[in-house]
């Protein structure tokens, strides 16, 4: 490989989920998710987003042109068994099915996440959804249903997208956030991490040849100042917003640090007799880590008496934000070193760097970016041009740190950036536009949903057609 170039066969893509792209809320015997009910307070709902159930065609079609020869989307569990745990959906398979064949007829290897934050209500409804063990067996026979009708032909599989994040964005899984509300998180992760476990296992027996892991978001956490109590809130914001979950993933075990906190704030999940077996189970470990990184985090000590707060964002549509304060251990403050977006996330491209050293030193497996971008209000001009400088900007400095990563030791396999093409964004609707690709819409107004490529798309085609060496 030489310096200015990507390795051989390396993944360019862009990513998607199915409950921000695809619309088509409740058709096709499509139930609904707890996303579903949860997003649509304050901008438009999940409805139709990008329509793409209706134009992926279309889209497949941009992605190849575009020089995609990946694509990460995600498979939504109520289309599939609308139940969550009862009958298959023929429609909601053949949706999928179809992508999958299209893509590959495109020369575009399927990344398929099979949990993008949206649980059948029906679950949630009938036993508080990731709150109860249960979802531990009707998580598995999904992957089950996954596997059995796409295995043959998807080879990379993502588990569960942002475990860790579902922490800061509590309505993600029908929590408010409040400190009273810690113990029911820790158990909730306690079931992922099993699920997970399950579905590596799972799908290990059946498609031997699947490269399967989970999608997590991470940041590197800096020290405010050389202050060694800001650094020991760096390594503990580390090790409870990192390591807590890699080495769950990896290890199949708790991190001490976290163990000794959680019995200290009676906080252990409960926990069955076999759950470590089958989460040290060398059968369940990941073959890879999707990383999605958009920003990283600077702490500083944080004594005892301060208040607890969430790491929570808030839904609003509005540009609020407040970062997390664990008392004794860490809080959250700004970095004056970095430049903001209209949201307030710092962008910080060396921060990606620094990260992937982090985790490939600790765990030595392959990496792939999941997510990596930049969100924007963007105006289509009257010519159909969207100039969004700052997100040709944004990914240039962040892919030249990521192949000085690799270039420096990092097995990297690919890059998925978020978002292919506009979505509705979690936080912020369809005022805030991550894609390559413009989608004539608004929140208020569904417009024609025509497609229109952006500055980035042309830049993006060049980067793959050269494998890097125009960055
Ligand atoms: C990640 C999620 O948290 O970040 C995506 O996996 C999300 O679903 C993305 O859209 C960007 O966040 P937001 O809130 O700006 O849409």
């Amino acid at each position: 490989m030489g310096k200015q170039t990507f390795p051989d066969g390396f993944l360019w893509g862009g990513a998607t989920s199915a409950y921000q792209f695809e619309g088509a809320r409740d058709e096709d015997g499509k139930s609904r998710s707890i996303v579903d009910n949860s997003i649509n307070a304050h901008y438009t709902d999940t409805s139709i987003t990008s329509d793409h159930y209706h134009h992926w065609r279309e889209d497949v079609a941009l992605m190849k042109e575009l020089g995609l020869n990946s694509y990460r989307f995600s498979i939504a569990w109520p289309r599939i068994i609308p139940s969550g745990n009862g009958a298959t959906n023929p429609k909601g398979i053949k949706f999928y099915s179809d992508l999958i064949d299209a893509l590959l007829v495109a020369g575009i290897e399927p990344v398929v996440t099979i949990y993008h934050f949206d649980l059948p209500q029906t679950l949630q409804d009938q036993y508080g959804g990731w709150r109860s063990r249960q979802i531990i067996a009707d998580f598995d026979h999904y992957c089950y249903v996954l596997y059995k009708n796409f295995g043959d032909r998807v080879k990379y599989w993502l588990t569960i997208n942002e475990q860790s994040n579902m922490f800061a964005l509590p309505y993600l899984l029908n929590l408010s956030g409040d400190e009273s509300e810690e113990r029911v998180k820790f158990q909730m992760n306690h079931h992922m991490m099993l699920a997970n476990a399950q579905a590596i296992i799972r799908a290990h027996e059946m498609m031997p040849h699947a490269i399967i892991g989970p999608a997590i978001g991470l940041s590197p956490y800096y020290a405010l100042t050389a202050d060694p109590q800001d650094v020991i809130a760096a390594h503990n914001a580390t090790v409870f917003r990192n390591d807590f979950f890699t080495d769950l993933y990896f290890k199949g075990t708790y991190h001490p640090e976290v163990m000794n906190y959680l019995v200290a704030h009676d906080l252990v999940p409960d926990m069955e007799p076999n759950d470590a077996a089958l989460l040290m189970n060398p059968a369940a470990k990941p073959d890879y880590l999707g990383i999605n990184y958009y920003e990283s985090k600077t702490v500083r000590a944080a004594p005892r008496d301060t208040a607890y707060h969430s790491p929570a964002m808030s839904v609003t549509g509005e540009d609020v934000r407040v970062g997390e304060t664990r008392p004794g251990l860490y809080q959250e403050v700004a970095n004056s070193h970095l430049p903001t977006n209209e949201w307030h996330w710092e962008i910080d491209p060396a921060g990606l760097r620094i990260l992937l050293h982090q985790i490939y030193d600790r765990y030595g497996v392959p990496l792939i970016i999941t997510e990596n971008g930049i969100g924007g209000v963007e105006q289509l001009t009257s010519d159909h041009q969207v100039h969004d400088d700052y997100r040709i900007d944004f990914l240039d400095k962040h892919l030249v740190e990521l192949r000085q990563a690799i270039a420096e030791g990092v097995d990297v396999i690919g890059y998925e950036p978020w978002s292919f093409m506009d979505l509705l964004s979690t936080t912020n609707g369809f005022r805030k536009r991550y894609g390559f690709v413009y989608v004539n819409r608004t929140d208020e107004d569904l417009l024609d949903l025509n497609r229109y490529k952006k500055d980035s798309f042309y830049w993006y085609q060049k980067v793959i057609e050269t494998n890097g060496a125009s960055l």
